[in-house]
């Protein structure tokens, strides 16, 4: 795991872009993760402007989100669709994007579907990742056991509370996901992991300095093989690096 300490969120986001386009400039058709969540915004916007500017081209590139809430309406602001659509899809030349089809009321065979077609893909290249105040990546919540399959979610009243911010009221939070699982994520080849703010260090200091916990899911991201973090220096103010 390598981790990069920015001065400023602003940094982190262009450093994450240039992570984006070393990629897609070595390989065109790369199969993207992407994520959701505030954290991504202003690197989706870098990314937006070096495709506007002529320098990134995205039109064999293939991506696949990490998750959608289960129920809600694609039509609905804050469905992850609408999300990604609003922050990315609709401003780049995308050839193919998915995310997990939260309406699919047979949530078994939208979770295996979903997992089968990254496969034909041929895997994610470079799966982008925020952190949850609990750990969470993805919508991996804390738990005895690593999930390793895309699956459905039931989230936690921490990260209810977290995404309420988004939604009129708590009550209107969905309570549960699809998510890709902790083995889908790991099957990615390279991961990038943005975290910013210093409602994020704690959670942090434990991925990067505590043990490999499922009751802190990214910390499973010490086993992998090609991690880099950027954090800025208020994410960053736990480490004893
Ligand atoms: C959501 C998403 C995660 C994201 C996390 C952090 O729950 N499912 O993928 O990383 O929240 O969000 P934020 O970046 O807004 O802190």
């Amino acid at each position: 795991m390598i981790v990069h300490v920015f001065d400023t969120p602003a940094q982190v986001a262009r450093a994450a872009a240039a992570v984006f386009s070393a990629q897609i400039l070595k390989k065109p058709d790369s199969v993207l993760g992407l994520a959701t969540g505030g954290t991504p915004v202003d690197t989706y916007k870098e990314l937006i402007k070096l495709h506007q500017d002529g320098i990134l081209d995205f039109s064999q590139v293939t991506t696949f989100n990490l998750d959608e809430y289960e129920g809600l309406p694609t039509s609905h602001p804050e469905s992850y669709v609408a999300f990604m659509k609003r922050n990315l899809f609709d401003h780049v030349n995308i050839k193919q994007s998915r995310l997990p089809d939260g309406l699919n009321k047979d949530h078994q065979k939208e979770c295996a579907a979903y997992d089968e077609e990254i496969r034909q893909a041929g895997g994610v290249d470079l799966q982008l990742l925020g952190i949850g105040n609990n750990g969470h990546i993805g919508f991996n919540e804390p738990s005895d056991h690593f999930v390793y399959d895309t699956n459905l979610v039931d989230l936690t009243p921490s990260t209810i509370k977290a995404n309420r911010r988004f939604f009129d009221s708590e009550d209107q939070v969905p309570r549960k996901a699809l998510s890709m699982g902790i083995g889908t994520i790991m099957e990615a080849r390279s991961i990038l992991m943005i975290a910013l703010g210093e409602g994020k260090a704690e959670v942090v200091q434990k991925m990067v300095e505590g043990d490999i916990d499922p009751q802190v899911p990214a910390s499973i991201l010490r086993a992998h093989k090609d991690v880099t973090v950027l954090l800025d220096r208020a994410a960053a103010s736990k480490l004893s690096l």
